[in-house]
C-alpha cells in the first residue's frame, strides 16, 4: 500500500481549476489504486507557523553548525513535524494557481518551512548540495490565468511552474508529471469548458498509471 500526500493551494475552492483538475486526478487515483491511501493537505486551512524569531535562529544554528538553544529547539519541533508530515509520504500531488508569475505565499510559506538543511538536502565541499527526498513521483496540477508556451517570450515569465520544478529537484524529485490548465482567464465559457475537460482526461490517465 502507497500513501500519496495532496497538496492543495488554490482558496477558489469549487471555482478553482487547479482543484477540479486534482479532483478529476484523485477520484481517478482511488479506483485505480484501491488498497493506497489518500491525505489531502489544504494549506489554507492548515495552521504553518511564522518563519520567524527562534525558528529562524534555530535554522542558522543549523547552518553554522551549532546547537540549539531550549527555546529554539521547541520552536524548531513545530518545523520538525511538519517536514516528517512531508516525508512520511510515497507519492505527491501538487495543485497551485500563478500568482504574479510566481507561486501563492500560502505554498511558500510552507516550502520555507520544508526545506532544511540535514531534512530535505545536505550539503558538503565534496559533494555540493544533495537532496534527500529520493525516489518518490510527484504530479504537478498548475493553473493559470495566461499562457506562458514553451518556447515563447511569456515562458520566461513562468515563476510558477519553473520555480516549483527546481525546489522540488533541489530536495530530490526527479520524477515530476506536469499538468499546465491555461490560459483559465482568457477564454470564453464554451472554450474554458472545454480545454477544463481536456485536462481533466489527461489527469485521469497521469493517475492511472502513476
Ligand atoms: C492574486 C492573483 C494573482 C494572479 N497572477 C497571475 C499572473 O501573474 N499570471 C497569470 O497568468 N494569471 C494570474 N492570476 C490568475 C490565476 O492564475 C488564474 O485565475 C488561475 O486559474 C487560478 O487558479 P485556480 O483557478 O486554481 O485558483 C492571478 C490570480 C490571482 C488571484
Amino acid at each position: 500500500m502507497a500513501r500519496l500526500l495532496y497538496i492543495e493551494a488554490s482558496p477558489r475552492k469549487e471555482r478553482s481549476a487547479s482543484i477540479q483538475v486534482a479532483r478529476e486526478f484523485l477520484a481517478a487515483y482511488r479506483q485505480s489504486h484501491p488498497g493506497d491511501e489518500v491525505t489531502t493537505l489544504d494549506l489554507w486551512q492548515t495552521p504553518l507557523p511564522p518563519f520567524d524569531g527562534a525558528i529562524i535562529d534555530a535554522k542558522y544554528r543549523i547552518l553554522h553548525g551549532e546547537a540549539h538553544t531550549a527555546v529554539e529547539k521547541e520552536a524548531w519541533r513545530a518545523v520538525e513535524e511538519i517536514i516528517a508530515h512531508f516525508k512520511g509520504f510515497d507519492k505527491y500531488l501538487f495543485s497551485l494557481p500563478m500568482w504574479n508569475f510566481g507561486i501563492p505565499y500560502i505554498l511558500k510559506h510552507y516550502i520555507d518551512i520544508l526545506i532544511q538543511p540535514s531534512y530535505t538536502f545536505s550539503y558538503s565541499p565534496q559533494e555540493g548540495y544533495k537532496g534527500l527526498v529520493v525516489g518518490k513521483p510527484a504530479a504537478l496540477i498548475y493553473a493559470r490565468g495566461g499562457a506562458y508556451p514553451p518556447g515563447t517570450p511569456a515562458e520566461g515569465m513562468d515563476m510558477q511552474k519553473r520555480y516549483l520544478e527546481m525546489i522540488l529537484g533541489f530536495i530530490g524529485f526527479t520524477d515530476l508529471r506536469p499538468i499546465v490548465i491555461e490560459p483559465t482567464l482568457m477564454l470564453g465559457r464554451e472554450e474554458y469548458a472545454k480545454m477544463v475537460e481536456t485536462k481533466k482526461v489527461a489527469a485521469r490517465a497521469l493517475a492511472a498509471e502513476f
